[in-house]
């Protein structure tokens, strides 16, 4: 059986062919980060045009470096939600439109379902169930994930997402878009107890996330520095600004991994290619006998292999999109 996938949630156009159990073929992914850097953030109308002109690219680059023809798909699947709309539009209509005019079948997945599934595309993914954290540009959330097709919520973010704490800091220290991995680029080389950032707990049992408080904190600072003419130590203020965020993000995958009582942990979404916190996530597991499971960063930023992965379980549970189904912008799992 062969899958061809397609993911439009956001600001990449991505397209991948798999092979159940989870054998990549291709994994194409046409990214607009030039188009949104000098806007500071994504500009939905621009992305969604851009959505327009890459997908059927994208899409025979995915088959041909497959080496597969579209005679040999035998299942369509494409990301419904959540998401930008007009993008999600773009990725999901053609999929149909595909799967109508071939006589396949179609599902449509949820995009967070695909990060908490990418470590099964990993040569050596986790037994079900586990706990798994998805942190990206849109989501901070924990889940229980049962088996491929049960998950239960346990906490998510009450404002911003990590990763969009990570670009608003990056784009008020003028360093440009996306800011993930240009401030983890940057705090290599600064001192993370420089500035002492805040931590927002919620409480002592709460598995939620706050990080618009750190922005601001961030935010105070960096002006305060600025008024005062003194020059800002980039390098300090990015490590001492990730040191906050990953020390909550693991603080709280721990305490949830605990309340599930599961023995895998696993992680997903951009933030989870982040280096610093790759590896104290790795070392707070080792130290209580945790077994962590991380997809490789390439599977951590959106991509259409998830998308096929979670597809196929979608298909196997008998969940075919009707032809009117629609894209949504708010995950019903969130
Ligand atoms: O999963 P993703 O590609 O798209 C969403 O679904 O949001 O995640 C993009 C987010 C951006 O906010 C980006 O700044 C962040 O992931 N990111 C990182 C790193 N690489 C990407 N954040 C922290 N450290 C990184 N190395």
């Amino acid at each position: 059986m062969l899958i061809l996938a397609i993911e439009s949630s956001c600001d990449d156009t991505a397209a991948a062919v798999l092979e159940p159990e989870n054998r990549v073929l291709s994994s194409i992914i046409s990214s607009q980060n030039e188009i949104h850097a000098r806007f500071g953030g994504i500009v939905p109308e621009l992305a969604s045009r851009r959505h327009i002109e890459m997908i059927r690219p994208v899409v025979d680059q995915a088959l041909s470096e497959a080496g597969v023809s579209l005679d040999e798909i035998d299942l369509i699947a494409a990301t419904q939600g959540p998401g930008l709309v007009g993008s999600l539009l773009v990725g999901f209509t053609f999929a149909k439109s595909l799967a109508l005019v071939r006589g396949l079948p179609c599902v449509g997945v949820d995009h967070m379902v695909g990060h908490l599934l990418s470590c099964l595309l990993e040569p050596e993914p986790p037994d079900f169930p586990y706990t798994a954290l998805i942190v990206s540009g849109g989501n901070t959330s924990l889940f229980a994930v049962n088996d491929p097709v049960t998950f239960t919520r346990l906490g998510r973010t009450r404002d911003d997402a990590a990763g969009e704490a990570f670009d608003k800091v990056a784009k008020l220290l003028g360093l440009g878009y996306p800011g993930g991995p240009v401030i983890s680029r940057l705090a290599a080389d600064g001192n993370p107890k420089a500035i002492a950032f805040p931590r927002a707990r919620l409480g002592e049992h709460s598995l939620d996330f706050s990080f618009s408080g750190l922005k601001t904190s961030v935010a105070s600072y960096v002006a305060s520095q600025r008024r005062a003419g003194q020059t800002i130590a980039v390098a300090d203020v990015c490590a001492s600004f990730q040191e906050a965020v990953v020390e909550v993000l693991v603080d709280k995958t721990l305490a949830a991994a605990k309340q599930t009582g599961h023995q895998r942990v696993v992680i997903g979404g951009g933030v989870a290619a982040n280096p610093r916190l790759r590896a104290v996530l790795g070392e707070r597991c080792a130290a209580t006998g945790l077994q962590l499971f991380m997809p490789s960063p390439g599977f951590c930023t959106d991509n259409a292999a998830m998308i096929a992965a979670a597809g196929y379980y979608q298909f196997l549970g008998g969940r075919l999109l009707a032809a009117d189904a629609d894209a949504y912008s708010r995950s019903p799992l969130n």
